[in-house]
């Protein structure tokens, strides 16, 4: 158990509900690891107290913040300042401690892009397949047009939300590489193996049964299929992919490297993949995860 003293820094998650969070294990385990005086507590906010508490943390001189659903967006209002990609992307899951208050950033999707490296999936010059054009599939189509995808699609039920994003997404990228399609929308691609990210909740624990996209044919252009749900660690998007000889990976790296990101950025430290892969460790464990 940690000592807590006088000195010690806290950092924390604001969110609602926060009961299920994997963050206190993530980054109280990463200060065991790398020796800094960090205690991280979660905090329950209301939607209307987001302000409050981002002006009361300030005043305890909390020196860090996540931010989780639903308030991503709502806390950008109360923030000092603005990562330029955290605005683009419309989201804040990070905030820093600076003069007068907090600084946002976001660190899910570099978080992101950092798990697809980890697993040596590369998305320049690639064409990516995107499911769900939601508050995720649109930071996840910034991030695929921010890294050099050379085509993105964007695959939603309701295709004018779909076009939506990706209008938004071509202007603040500055080049036209997202385009918006039905969920069927796949059959008018090429028949080639893509790299498929789920950024629906569909599939999400209790409704483990579920997948946005059930047919067979669909999993035929899978060629790596990833799952932003951690929980189940195997989704039926996931297993369909698998079953058609896709390369499958949840969420579970990205919510690992979100977390290691974040914690850089309080403490300007940087954390080693030995030290990384010991916190992925303890998630599993904690997902009770065995491979
Ligand atoms: P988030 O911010 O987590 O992305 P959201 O904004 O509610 O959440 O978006 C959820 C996404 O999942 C949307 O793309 C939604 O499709 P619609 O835009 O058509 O609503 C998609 N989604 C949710 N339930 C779905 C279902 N049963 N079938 C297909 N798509 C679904």
């Amino acid at each position: 158990m940690k000592e807590i003293k006088g000195t010690t820094a806290v950092c924390g998650l604001i969110g609602n509900p926060v009961e299920h969070t994997l963050s206190p294990l993530i980054h109280n385990t990463l200060s065991e690891l790398t020796g800094e005086d960090l205690a991280y507590v979660p905090f329950l906010v209301e939607n209307e107290a987001v302000g409050e508490a981002v002006r009361g943390a300030h005043a305890l001189h909390i020196r860090g913040l996540n931010v989780t659903v639903p308030h991503k967006s709502a806390v950008i209002p109360y923030l000092c300042a603005i990562d330029p990609l955290a605005e683009k992307i419309g989201a804040v899951n990070t905030l820093v401690a600076c003069e007068g208050g907090y600084k946002g950033y976001n660190t899910d999707m570099p978080g992101l892009y950092r798990a697809l490296v980890s697993e040596g999936v590369a998305l320049e010059g690639e064409t990516v397949l995107i499911l769900g054009a939601g508050g995720v599939g649109r930071a996840v189509a910034m991030m695929c047009a921010v890294n050099g995808a050379s085509d993105v699609y964007l695959l939603n039920r309701t295709i004018s939300k779909a076009k939506e994003v990706a209008d938004e997404v071509n202007a603040a990228a500055g080049r036209d590489c997202v385009t918006a399609m039905a969920l069927d929308g796949y059959r008018l691609l090429p028949k080639k193996k893509y790299i498929v990210i789920q950024a629906t909740s569909v599939g999400m624990h209790p409704h483990v049964e579920d997948a946005v996209i059930k047919e067979k044919d669909f999993y035929e252009y899978v060629g790596v299929g990833v799952d932003l749900i951690f929980n189940p660690a195997e989704t039926m998007f996931m297993k369909y992919a698998a079953g058609a000889g896709a390369r499958t990976m949840n969420g579970l790296k990205m919510l690992l490297y979100q977390g290691i990101l974040a914690y850089e950025l309080w403490n300007g430290v940087e954390v080693t993949d030995e030290q990384a892969k010991a916190v992925y460790q303890r998630m599993k464990e904690a997902m009770g995860i065995h491979e």
